[in-house]
């Protein structure tokens, strides 16, 4: 009798190489017991745990199986039933002797094969149905956290469609298997939350510092397996903060959400008057009114700042206060006439908390920019710009469609999938609230340095049309 102890319970790597081997030693199903790392000796069979491992292949020897089992042993290997690696084994074995055994749907083999993939799949349509984010941490480095309990082992193999669905908002999915986490940029793993944690609603956030907080070592629990790591201290850092904010159920639009509309190009003045009745998200309910973007149809450039702040909300244009004066004289000295690029915001509605008289401004969150995006889209495809110029993270976020860094990124052209170009800078407020006279040069310089490269690429698309 052989052991083969795989890495993990979704090791299917790890699972195909040693079945491989095993079938070219001719060592039959019955022979073989297949276990997991970490299971306890009690959880073996009697005699088990001396049984010998498997001999080191000594010919490079193969044998081709039909790709179809392989993409249904990929799937079926998540479910949670003990005896799947066996029985995977079991028709591997078999499909050698007859290729076409996979066609047999009467097969006891085939079939259980096929019920547990068809489990497995269930099981993941049902968390994309059911995961529901909650917002955690501070609102400006907010993170959206989630509890959900699979049936099968599948959390892995269902994290990038979350990571692709809501790639612009930082997230964790809690689950008692594993957690997954999502920063913006990479998937990371650590070990699951047990059962009788399981966090209520409300407890969620505190369930999450528990056992996530950067100075508490992970789990000792905690899945070896190559790759999953802890989470970034960039995941973490919000979590750490005090305040809480909840949007309470996925991050959907405002019910009173207007349909993005997937029509051709609406012309301009139509979204502007459409813009002006959004109740995307709940912003509309504070502001004065929706600050749409502005500029001639025939713009090739389109600069995209964060929202509007206090004078552009009473006024209803857009970069018209301190951010707009700042940027003026910097297209100005970068050699770019503001009348003939189209400006507009990431987020159209005014966001602040009243001070007395004042009215401060508050940093949009992931929601509120997911919930704008359809006007940014909308007027992208009404006005087909060569190139955008995302002013700050909120644009940049916006534009990419996910968190992407201004440092990084910034002062060269990216390609956009759409076949455009996009220039990230920084926004006209950050240098506003440079307090170092120095630095605020410098940093206004790099300003105009980045727009001069706007500039030059419109006269060179200009040359080339
Ligand atoms: N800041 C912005 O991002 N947009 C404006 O319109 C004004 C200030």
């Amino acid at each position: 009798m052989y052991l083969i102890t795989l890495d993990s319970e979704t090791d299917f790597d790890g699972w195909r190489k040693a079945a491989r081997a095993l079938a070219l030693h001719h060592i039959a199903p019955v022979d073989v017991t297949w276990g997991v790392q970490g299971q306890t000796k009690d959880q073996m069979p009697p005699g088990l745990s001396e049984a010998p491992s498997l001999p080191p292949l000594e010919i490079e020897s193969t044998f081709n199986v039909p790709a179809n089992f392989i993409e249904l042993a990929r799937v079926a290997i998540l479910h949670r039933d003990g005896k799947r690696f066996a029985l995977l084994y079991r028709l591997l074995w078999r499909l050698k002797a007859d290729h076409d055994l996979l066609a047999e749907m009467t097969d006891p083999d085939v079939t259980l094969a096929t019920a547990m993939a068809s489990s497995v799949h269930r099981d993941v349509q049902r968390m994309r149905d059911v995961v529901r984010f909650r917002e955690i941490g501070r609102e400006q480095k907010a993170h959206y956290a989630a509890w959900f309990v699979p049936e099968h082992h599948i959390v892995e193999f269902a994290a990038s469609f979350f990571a692709r669905r809501y790639a612009d908002m930082p997230w964790s999915i809690l689950t008692p298997d594993i957690c997954a986490h999502w920063d913006g940029h990479v998937i990371s793993f650590t070990a699951g939350i047990s059962q009788t944690e399981m966090p209520a609603p409300n407890r969620l956030e505190e369930t999450w510092r528990r056992h996530f907080q950067a100075d508490r070592p992970i789990a000792p629990e905690a899945p070896q397996k190559r790759g999953r790591n802890l989470p970034e201290a960039s995941i973490l850092e919000p979590l750490l903060t005090d305040a809480e904010r909840w949007t309470g159920g996925r991050i959907t639009p405002h019910p009173e959400a207007p349909m993005p509309r997937k029509s051709a190009a609406d012309d301009l003045e139509t979204l502007r008057e459409e813009a002006a009745h959004c109740r995307a998200c709940p912003l509309y309910k504070d502001a004065t009114q929706t600050v749409f973007g502005e500029g001639p149809k025939s713009a090739t450039i389109m600069l995209v700042g964060e929202q509007p702040g206090d004078k552009e909300d009473l006024a209803g244009h857009p970069f018209v206060g301190p951010a707009g004066q700042m940027l003026d004289r910097a297209l100005q000295e970068a050699g770019v006439d503001r009348k003939k690029v189209y400006v507009t915001n990431a987020v159209k509605h005014f966001k602040f908390v009243p001070r007395g008289k004042i009215r401060l401004h508050q940093k949009p969150n992931t929601p509120e920019i997911r919930a704008c995006r359809q006007w940014y889209e909308r007027e992208l495809a009404a006005l087909q710009p060569s190139l955008v110029v995302a002013m700050g993270a909120t644009a940049a976020q916006s534009v990419f469609g996910k968190i992407t860094p201004i440092g990084k990124n910034r002062g060269r052209l990216i390609d956009l999938p759409d076949g455009r170009k996009a220039l990230v800078t920084v926004h006209p407020s950050y240098l506003l609230r440079l307090p170092d006279p120095k630095a605020k040069e410098l940093e206004y310089q790099r300003f105009v340095d980045d727009l001069k490269i706007a500039a030059g690429f419109r006269e060179k698309s200009a040359r080339a049309a």
